[in-house]
């Protein structure tokens, strides 16, 4: 599709404010993370659009916790409220929000959509339909202190009882050197989505699967899942302060970078931000795979993708779709990955001048080629619950209300009773 507002921009060589009052200019409004580099990049990349279109752009922002922000794009799309034209979205929510997303297919060219990742498109498509394009993929992954390591002649580990034995021999000699606020490693331990990332990625990598399969059976009780949750649960309180019941990703992270954890489960992005020039760790981290549980599993680090989606109730549509092939186009893309958001668009990963500017793509790789999704296909609108039970009921065993072994049957107990509902 020709965007008629720019080329018309670009003949009359008209000022964007001249054209802003003109009759065809729309406002769009666009929902953003709610803090940092992601809303900068956000904001920046919306302004742009808005710059060369001669539209005007509207930024909502995301409640902080993202899980938090599905209710409210179900209650605004629910009234049909034109207020909502396009919306970041988590990959698991597209099943749920399908009714109210612009089937893409019909909107953006071929060529552009083949671009991207293939699996990353599959995401982003019920019953044929795209109803989103992807933004940016994600996978959990493991940051480690370099420096430390080195100090203490230990190697990265690649299973997670090496991580744990690694973390508790450097947490305590370096405590013992003074350091008494170090901990050994930190992640997500509250009772949120971001909980069910971590403890997807425990048991699939020790061959616990991953509570539903794709086909919708539920697997989540089994010895290797409860194995896995037992030894996470012996983090708390000696390789991870208590205070992990309650991190979610800036939790963890504001830990790991004042320099007080030797390991940290979090997302691409805070590579950007330990790595950021006013960052004391800024030469000193390292970032890996997540270990496994078991030689010969997948790391499976937890998928996670950033997509954009139009809502179907939108003033103007078109405005709408031409601002999300802005966001979601290879020029912003590229941008984006400097600020270690990978892209989705393939052939981005062998761009000379990415790979030079960010290294972490090769390291990222194996990570996202190994990565385990969360049952949010299988499961469709009825996700959200699912997860619910997941994460409510990992995080009793954490906390030591629950076995891993009552916990687990507990869940599955209660996933049946949500499948024969039918989700
Ligand atoms: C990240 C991921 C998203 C996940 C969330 C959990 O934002 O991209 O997929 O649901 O973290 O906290």
């Amino acid at each position: 599709m020709i965007n008629l507002r720019s080329v018309y921009v670009a003949a009359l060589g008209a000022s964007c404010a001249v054209f802003a009052f003109g009759a065809q200019a729309a406002e769009v409004s666009l929902f953003c993370s709610s803090s940092g580099a992601e809303l900068e990049l956000c904001q920046s990349a919306a302004e742009a659009w808005a710059k060369e279109t001669g539209n005007t752009v509207k930024i909502n922002k995301m409640p902080a916790n993202w899980g938090e922000a599905l209710p409210i794009y179900q209650q605004l799309l629910a009234s049909k409220s034109g207020d909502v034209d396009v919306l970041t979205l988590d990959n698991i929510w597209v099943g749920t929000l399908a009714p109210h997303l612009v089937n893409l297919k019909d909107k953006v060219p071929a060529e552009e959509i083949d671009a991207h990742f293939k699996s990353a498109l599959a995401d982003a498509t019920v019953n044929d339909q795209l109803l989103a394009m992807p933004w940016f993929i994600d996978a959990g992954l493991m940051f480690y202190r370099k420096d430390l390591l080195e100090k203490y002649g230990k190697p990265v580990p690649t299973t997670w009882q090496e991580l744990t034995d690694t973390a508790a021999f450097i947490q305590d000699k370096e405590r013992a050197g003074g350091k008494a606020d170090m901990w050994g490693h930190v992640w997500q331990g509250r009772a949120y989505e971001g909980l069910t990332c971590d403890a997807l990625e425990w048991v699939a990598s020790n061959g616990g699967g991953t509570f539903i399969d794709a086909k919708g059976d539920i697997t989540a009780k089994n010895p290797n899942a409860a194995a896995a949750l037992t030894l996470a649960r012996s983090w708390i309180g000696k390789i991870s302060p208590e205070g992990v019941l309650n991190y979610d990703e800036e939790g963890a992270r504001g830990v790991f970078e004042t320099g007080n954890s030797v390991f940290m489960r979090n997302w691409s992005y805070a590579w950007g931000t330990s790595q950021a020039d006013n960052s004391p760790l800024k030469g000193k981290v390292g970032v890996a795979a997540l270990p496994v549980g078991k030689a010969g599993e997948k790391s499976s680090g937890c998928y996670g993708a950033g997509l954009l989606g139009v809502s179907k109730y939108a003033d103007d549509v078109d405005a709408a779709v031409s601002l999300v092939r802005y966001l979601t186009g290879a020029k912003e893309q590229k941008r984006r990955a400097m600020s270690a958001y990978s892209p989705t668009i393939e052939a981005l990963y062998s761009d000379p001048e990415i790979l030079k500017g960010y290294p972490f793509l090769t390291d990222a790789r194996k990570a996202y080629a190994e990565s385990a999704s969360r049952p949010s296909q299988a499961t469709g609108g009825s996700y959200n619950r699912v997860s619910q039970r997941i994460f409510n009921g990992v995080h009793n065993v954490l906390s030591g209300k629950e076995t891993a072994e009552d916990s687990l049957a507990k869940i599955a107990g209660d996933l049946e009773r949500l499948k024969k509902r039918g989700w």
